[in-house]
């Protein structure tokens, strides 16, 4: 992977949205994992949905708990989103996340891996409406996995059809472009920072 060595390594949070049992989103996020860990420039803080309390009738509520999740949000320089479409949109407990946190997105990368019948391109889609809200910038590059149970081996690993680790790539290039890019930004006082 071309390492993108101008500055400081990045860390990056990789959230896995989906929360059922069993899930797709197991062997792809074991194959993520495998390949972020390869990458020279970040420190990958894996994020699983699936072990997080992020009760509904809590969101922002005075006297609530705080996120468990909000200290390892805050600290990355950038976010990885593993989801899959569900009724051509991505998942509640993803809504969830995201509307459970504020100043964690602002002024950060988000790239998408996604999956589904169709490569979860609809979730991906309306994912890019959402983030702006918070001040988050989404990447263009992005990695479309349909029908990812076609790529299990016998012991169940994910393992990718030709072009998903270029794709890859190309996504953690462009993310590492806007993490460096905006972790300058927010290293000053920014007008309409919340
Ligand atoms: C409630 C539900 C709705 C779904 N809707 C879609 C859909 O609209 N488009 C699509 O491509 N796949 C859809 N799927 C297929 C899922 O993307 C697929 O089952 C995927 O593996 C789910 O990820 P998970 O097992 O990690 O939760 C749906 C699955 C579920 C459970």
């Amino acid at each position: 992977m071309t390492a993108n060595n101008l500055c400081d390594r990045l860390r990056i949070a990789v959230v896995i949205g989906s929360v059922r049992t069993p899930r797709l989103a197991d062997p792809l996020a074991g194959w993520l994992e495998r390949e972020l860990a390869a990458l020279d420039w970040a420190d990958i803080d894996m994020i699983d949905l699936a072990s997080v309390s992020l009760p509904m009738r809590e969101l922002r509520a005075r006297g609530a708990a705080p996120s468990p999740i909000a200290g390892r949000l805050a600290a990355a320089d950038g976010f990885v989103l593993l989801t899959p479409e569900y009724n051509h949109s991505f998942p509640a407990s993803v809504k969830n996340m995201i509307d459970w946190h504020l100043i964690e997105w602002a002024y950060k990368p988000v790239g998408f891996v996604a999956y589904g019948s169709s490569g979860g391109i609809r979730a991906v889609e309306q994912l890019r409406a959402v983030f702006p809200e918070l001040r988050a910038a989404t990447v263009r590059e992005s990695v479309l996995l349909a029908m990812a149970w076609n790529h299990l081996d016998t012991t169940g690993r994910f393992n990718p059809p030709p072009g998903t680790v270029e794709a890859l790539h190309a996504m953690m290039n462009e993310l590492a472009t806007w993490a460096r890019a905006l972790r300058s930004a927010r290293a000053v006082d920014l007008v309409g920072r919340p």
